[in-house]
């Protein structure tokens, strides 16, 4: 929990205080008894002369305080003061002994706007790297649950940090929603229950609007339906609006998200190992669910709209085959030859829905899509594909902002051939083999049927990870949250 304060708490254990070369140490008068005043400063100092690599070291003022100082660079960015923050939360993550802990930036003696924008990136990289999914430990709590802490930001700007502070918050509790949402075990997120979580969105201002499966069946989103035929849980598709532009009638941004609950690949089943992972194949949509609640917390003046298609991929009785031919909502048909490439179906489905119900400015789709696209980008870059280069340039820049980054490929008419089928409109693989995400994102594109400008981002390597980075613990990354988020901040609000 952070607070903010221009005073210290008396019941602190640990105070933080940042310095550096260029920036020279203040510490706040009364703060430590002189003797221990002296001993700091002459820490500081030192520290602050040392040629070392550590930009973080502790020491101990008395029995009951710790003192950490942050060495940070003139030059500091927003990305080097987030990465601190989140190696600082790493440092005494589990720690009983630091449990309330005072912040104190001002001791920087920097200008006022660098020392506020600094706390922020501080903090908000902090709390990213804080978040933990342990809901199912039952034991061994000790070693595993990180301890809660009491952090307070001390400064004398404490009240222009702490408005300014919102909109990080806004999408801290938009990304770890993310992540709970994709760290949830399938057997508890299946269709049904991803909808109740959508719909306890409607407090924050949200209009969430979910359609089952006789309302699809009606409309004809039969290539989504077909992905959910084999399992005993029910498929749904949710939409959820937030209209904070000022003129109300301004045409929406559409996300749309693939929100496979689990991937077995169905009749073309995937191997045994790993299949687990197949629990994050629902990551697209969770991203979508998480940006939205961002966007209404902070009120973003802007109207988006999001997209999520919610189905399980099984091998049951009633399972699709390959072979199948569906009619889509598009009026295409659809020859499935692999009952695994099923997130194209379900988003083919989304997308012409989207486009056709919403009319929107543009479309952005996220989904765990191929396992071609981390073979190419492994676990640094998402795929972006699009067909219009305006767009494509600014989910680029958005993304190059927030350290969430994608790397461009082509789509070209010359794929289409690969996924022309010979009894139907389209086939939902490549035979031929290659280019498994272009062909994939050609593939989405035909169900673009008014050149709406659209962007696809395959998070197939971004989503998940078996191992930390720079502001995530290991698992669901939340990766897209604050990429979209920063998009919509700076281009359409
Ligand atoms: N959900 C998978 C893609 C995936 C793979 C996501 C690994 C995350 C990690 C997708 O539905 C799938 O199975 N794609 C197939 C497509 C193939 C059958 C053309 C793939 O990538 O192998
Ligand atoms: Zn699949
Ligand atoms: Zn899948």
């Amino acid at each position: 929990m952070l607070k903010f304060s221009n005073k210290f708490s008396n019941s602190r254990d640990a105070v933080v205080f940042f310095a550096g070369e260029g920036f020279s140490f203040k510490s706040k008068e009364g703060l430590f008894a002189e003797n221990e005043e002296k001993k700091a400063r002459l820490f500081v100092k030192g520290f602050q002369n040392l040629n070392q690599k550590e930009k973080i070291l502790s020491f101990d003022i008395n029995e009951k305080l710790k003192c950490f100082v942050v060495k940070i660079s003139k030059k500091v960015s927003n990305f080097d003061a987030e990465e601190l923050g989140a190696n600082f939360c790493l440092n005494i993550k589990n720690s009983k002994q630091v449990k309330t802990i005072d912040f104190y930036p001002d001791s920087l003696n920097a200008e006022k706007n660098k020392l506020i924008n600094y706390s922020l990136s501080f903090m908000h990289g902090f709390n990213l790297k804080s978040y933990d999914f342990n809901k199912y430990k039952t034991q061994n709590l000790e070693k595993e649950k990180s301890v809660s802490k009491n952090l307070h930001l001390v400064s004398s700007f404490s009240n222009e940090i702490e408005k300014k502070y919102k909109d990080l918050k806004a999408v801290e509790d938009g990304v770890f929603l993310t992540r709970d949402l994709v760290s949830e075990p399938p057997n508890t997120l299946n269709p049904e229950h991803y909808v109740k979580e959508i719909l306890k969105l409607k407090q924050l201002g949200l209009k969430v609007n979910v359609l089952d499966e006789k309302k699809m069946k009606n409309l004809g989103l039969n290539a989504l339906l077909g992905v959910g035929q084999g399992s005993v849980n029910k498929s749904y598709l949710v939409s959820i609006e937030w209209n904070g532009s000022k003129n109300k009638k301004d045409k929406p941004i559409a996300l749309v998200g693939k929100g496979v609950c689990f991937d077995t690949g169905g009749i073309s089943l995937k191997p045994a190992r790993f299949m687990e992972e197949m629990k994050y194949d629902m990551a697209g949509s969770a991203v979508v669910v998480g940006l939205l609640k961002t966007l209404a917390m902070r009120k973003a003046k802007a109207n988006v709209v999001g997209v999520v298609g919610l189905v399980e991929n099984m091998p049951g009785g009633n399972a699709q085959r390959p072979g199948d031919i569906v009619k889509s909502f598009s009026g295409k048909t659809i020859e499935i030859l692999n009952t695994d490439a099923e997130g194209r179906l379900v988003l083919a489905d989304a997308l012409s829905y989207t486009e056709n119900n919403f009319k929107p400015k543009f479309i952005i789709d996220l989904a765990t899509l191929t396992g071609a696209i981390i073979v190419c980008l492994g676990e640094e870059y998402a795929g972006l594909f699009s067909n219009n280069d305006e767009l494509s340039d600014k989910v680029f820049k958005s993304g190059m902002e927030v350290n969430e980054k994608v790397w461009r490929f082509p789509l070209h008419k010359n794929y289409d051939k690969l996924m022309d089928s010979t009894v139907a409109d389209v086939q939902n693989i490549n035979y031929s083999g290659g280019a498994g995400s272009i062909t994939a994102a050609q593939f989405l594109q035909r169900f673009i049927l008014n050149n709406t400008p659209w962007a696809h981002l395959d998070i197939a390597g971004m989503a998940f990870s078996k191992k930390a980075a720079n502001l995530n613990p290991r698992g669901a990354t939340g990766f897209g949250v604050r990429l979209l988020n920063n998009l919509i901040k700076k281009y359409y609000e």
